[in-house]
């Protein structure tokens, strides 16, 4: 089982080591672009993360290097190009690796942000106990929209609904036993507003100048889905003119340059991200929300066995197939091969 793993970090290896009986994982912690592509030569499987590109310049270049299966540690899949995938390549991802890890960490920002845990914890630590200008506010009662009602916004609805908040949700397809409203009403009538669809062609920039003005509420926007669903530049405008009470980020529109990287000592050249960084009422967080132990080891487990499926049938129920156009649906408890 020969697999060239990219934008490893020090946590994947230590999941992966137990199925590597033979020695035959190559780790590179590099990320998979057209200019690192050449690394793929000799190895038929490749593993990615969230934040390698996977275009038509670097899937040319994989069916060159005769790669056949790409297996996603993640279950955003974004950053490949899926239709182009289809017929050369197949594609498979982690659909829920622990639901609960993202859901939990939406509602750790939150709360850190409402009830300014974030300062607390800085003053106490220089011996000032003053409570001035850390009055929050309760969540029990406020309304929150959730946009996306799939694993993670269920898990989270389910925190939510624990904390006594009113829950209105928004998602193309609905699910029992929660209460769906127009996007429009649930910009109106939220308080708090979490994304947890996946950035697709219709998803881009969702919330952007014009959504953020038909929040009538002011509300503080949670985004620990995908960066490019927030036009960062909008966001950063609407928080400076007091649109909105807040944002909690855990991912950021050009984050593929910036998170996971060390840039303490340097200078970002980054405005929008500077700019956002340095409001009182931004809590930002880099792409951190599935690290959790108990996701690390679903990944792996998972990876593996769609490795598997791949090999022992040439299909399986994480398959990301493209066969009918409609990748989505198809994916529902999906038995056939993609190609
Ligand atoms: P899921 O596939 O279970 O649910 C996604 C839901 O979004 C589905 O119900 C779908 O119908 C809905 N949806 C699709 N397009 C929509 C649209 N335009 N408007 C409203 N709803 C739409 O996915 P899951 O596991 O709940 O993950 C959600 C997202 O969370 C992923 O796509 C990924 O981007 C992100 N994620 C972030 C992580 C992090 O560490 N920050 C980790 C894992 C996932």
């Amino acid at each position: 089982m020969k697999i060239a793993f990219f934008d490893t970090k020090k946590y994947d290896i230590e999941s992966f080591k137990q199925y590597d009986t033979n020695n035959e994982f190559k780790y590179y912690d590099t990320r998979l672009t057209i200019d690192t592509v050449d690394l793929v030569k000799g190895y038929e499987c490749i593993c990615i993360f969230v934040n390698d590109i996977v275009n038509k310049e670097v899937i040319d270049k994989l069916v060159e290097y005769k790669v056949k299966l790409i297996l996603l540690r993640c279950a955003g899949y974004n950053n490949v190009d899926l239709e182009y995938c289809h017929n050369k390549i197949h594609v498979f991802r982690v659909p829920a690796y622990s639901p609960y890890a993202v859901a939990e960490h939406a509602m750790a920002l939150l709360l850190t942000l409402v009830r300014n845990t974030h300062k607390a914890y800085i003053r106490t630590r220089n011996y000032n106990f003053s409570l001035d200008k850390l009055e929050g506010f309760d969540l029990h009662n406020k309304t929150i929209g959730v946009i996306g009602t799939g694993k993670i916004g269920k898990a989270f609805i389910d925190i939510c609904k624990g904390f006594g908040m009113k829950v209105i949700a928004y998602d193309i397809f609905k699910q029992e036993n929660i209460e769906y409203v127009s996007l429009e009403e649930l910009y109106k009538n939220s308080d708090i507003i979490s994304l947890h669809c996946p950035l697709t062609k219709d998803s881009y920039h969702m919330i952007n100048k014009e959504s953020i003005s038909k929040m009538d509420k002011q509300p503080i926007i949670i985004n620990t889905s995908r960066g490019g669903l927030i036009d960062a530049k909008d966001l950063l405008q609407a928080l400076r003119k007091k649109e909105l009470k807040g944002a909690c980020l855990d991912v950021y529109e050009e984050e593929s340059s910036i998170f996971y990287k060390d840039y303490s000592s340097e200078i970002i050249e980054d405005d929008i991200l500077q700019g956002l960084i340095s409001l009182p009422n931004v809590i930002l967080t880099s792409h951190q929300a599935y690290l959790t132990k108990d996701a690390l080891d679903n990944i792996a487990q998972t990876t593996i066995s769609n490795y598997n499926d791949y090999i022992n049938q040439g299909y399986g129920d994480n398959e990301l197939c493209y066969g009918c156009g409609k990748v989505d649906e198809c994916m529902k408890n999906r038995k056939h091969k993609c190609f």
